[in-house]
């Protein structure tokens, strides 16, 4: 099958030092059997992005391997790597036969224009990337949801953003909120602190937590800069929200940390040992409150660019490390104190590798007389918890189909216009959409500004980019098209009527 000519645009990064370039090839002209080409129209931005680049190389998630960057100029596979992102797009050729041109998808997509991949099945719900050498954990991240049957799709421009900038991490703190469930919160809980309180992800968790059990106090942690935000943005989420620099001196932080009998769950989203660290010191002179259990959940402090990174990588002759060479993961080290990173802990939920994770308590650099009194923290990532829920479940979208509500619940909550949760009055986020080389901003100068600051991004912006210059080239969303669809009903919706609520 052969295609007209036309330009391909792909933001691509510097295995080493992560700098990024644009690639400029050409569409694929010739669609192998069995493949599709997708014209990718836009995709989010967000830390989860920093991090799939921060874990790219590891040989237990090995993002890089998802979408291997195009071969241009100075730019290959080897030298550079292609950050998984999260989009929409439309099937502008199939070579398969059971996929149609026309077709709108979500997935785990590239932020490029044209995307050419192999499918290995088509089912009613989803089709599947046919790449069976990624890790086992990862292969969540091969499902192309197609919209036409996808209960949770709504085609309006504004519905799809919401769904490119909340899906990933709504999902990935319900799967993490019912995971803790499953264990009655280890076992029970008066009180979840969270890090990072203010990324999409520690508040879509608060949210969840709220949602399950009001009673359970959350307190958040975040910057300075970003309290008010966690305040009054996102309406009463957390009962309260403390600054990294005193929370632990603050009397509301004294005062619950010492009320006898009460059980304590740590969701680390931060990443940051040092904190980690803090928190757990906290519980040594009180020891009236209880650190239950204290969990991985993010690595949102460690993007390209930070200190870690540039150490993690080999890169600017980081600590053990020779200029432009790259260290072995299972020597991680930190550049400051030469103890081992948490990053290893993530990696042991990635998978049932016999590989021996470094003990993230010992990482923590306490005394070992000391590391008794605390819980080792917990890796939790999504995928490897739903290849444990997810067959105890209906199949493929029938999942979906049963957190159809809570999804719409998060829609409306999340838009300010329903409080049964939060007391928010306008959206918790802004969107912002930034199409390539539109009014002198490019995407790569977008991403530039973000790791100038060291790859931190204000919570209140949620950032939706395109490799096209603007709405009309990158293609629209064709309500009409897939209105017929969306009104047959599931077998399960049929079977069962939607009586799901948060659990089963
Ligand atoms: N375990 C899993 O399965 C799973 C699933 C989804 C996401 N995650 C992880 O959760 C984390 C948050 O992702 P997100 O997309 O929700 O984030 P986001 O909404 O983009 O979060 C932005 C916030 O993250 C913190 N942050 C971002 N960059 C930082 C930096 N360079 N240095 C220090 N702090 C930084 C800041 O929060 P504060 O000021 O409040 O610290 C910032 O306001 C990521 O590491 C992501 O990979 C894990």
């Amino acid at each position: 099958m052969t295609m007209a000519k036309d330009q391909n645009l792909t933001l691509c990064f510097h295995r080493i030092t992560a700098k990024p370039v644009i690639a400029e090839t050409l569409k694929p002209t010739y669609i192998p059997e069995n493949c599709i080409l997708i014209k990718v129209d836009r995709f989010a931005f967000t830390a989860n992005n920093l991090t799939y680049q921060t874990l790219a190389e590891h040989p237990h998630f090995r993002f890089y391997d998802l979408h291997p960057a195009p071969t241009s100029g100075d730019v290959s596979p080897k030298t550079h790597g292609v950050v998984p992102s999260w989009g929409f797009g439309n099937v502008v050729a199939s070579n398969h036969p059971q996929v149609q041109v026309g077709e709108r998808l979500y997935g785990c997509f590239a932020p490029t224009r044209y995307l050419l991949l192999p499918i290995a099945r088509t089912e009613k719900y989803k089709m599947t990337v046919d790449r069976p050498y990624i890790p086992t954990s990862n292969r969540l991240y091969n499902d192309l949801m197609r919209t036409s049957t996808d209960p949770l799709y709504k085609p309006t421009p504004l519905s799809e953003n919401l769904m490119l900038l909340y899906r990933p991490l709504f999902w990935s703190s319900y799967w993490c909120e019912d995971w803790l469930f499953s264990s009655e919160y280890c076992g029970g809980c008066s009180t979840i602190l969270i890090s990072a309180a203010s990324s999409k992800t520690a508040f879509c968790f608060a949210y969840c937590v709220r949602k399950t059990d009001p009673s359970i106090q959350i307190i958040g942690l975040t910057s300075r800069s970003h309290v008010s935000f966690c305040q009054n943005r996102l309406g009463g989420l957390y009962d309260a929200v403390l600054d990294y620099e005193s929370f632990h001196t603050s009397t509301f932080y004294r005062k619950a940390i010492a009320e006898a009998g009460s059980r304590w769950i740590y969701v680390d989203v931060s990443g940051n040992p040092k904190l980690t660290e803090r928190v757990h010191q906290t519980f040594i002179p009180v020891q009236n409150a209880k650190l239950s259990t204290s969990i991985q959940m993010g690595l949102a402090s460690l993007g390209p660019g930070s200190v870690a990174y540039n150490w993690l990588i080999g890169a600017n002759g980081g600590v053990g490390g020779k200029e432009g060479t790259k260290r072995p993961w299972s020597h991680l080290q930190t550049p400051s104190s030469g103890k081992p990173l948490d990053v290893m802990a993530a990696a042991k939920a990635a998978s049932s590798s016999t590989a021996t994770p470094t003990s993230p308590v010992s990482a923590l650099g306490l005394p070992n007389s000391l590391t008794h009194l605390f819980p080792t923290p917990e890796p939790f990532y999504t995928p490897s918890w739903l290849a444990i829920r997810i067959p105890q479940f209906p199949s493929g979208g029938e999942l979906q189909e049963m957190l159809k509500d809570d999804w719409e619940e998060l829609m409306r909550e999340c838009q300010g216009q329903s409080n049964n949760i939060s007391n928010a009055k306008r959206p918790w986020i802004d969107v912002t959409v930034t199409y390539d080389g539109r009014e002198g901003k490019t995407v790569k100068e977008a991403y530039e500004r973000i790791l100038e600051r060291g790859g931190r991004m204000g919570p209140e912006e949620g950032y939706v980019w395109s490799m096209w210059e603007s709405a009309e080239k990158a293609g629209r969303v064709d309500a009409e098209a897939f209105a017929d669809a969306k009104k047959v009903k599931t077998p399960f919706e049929a079977q069962v009527g939607r009586t799901y609520q948060a659990k089963l």
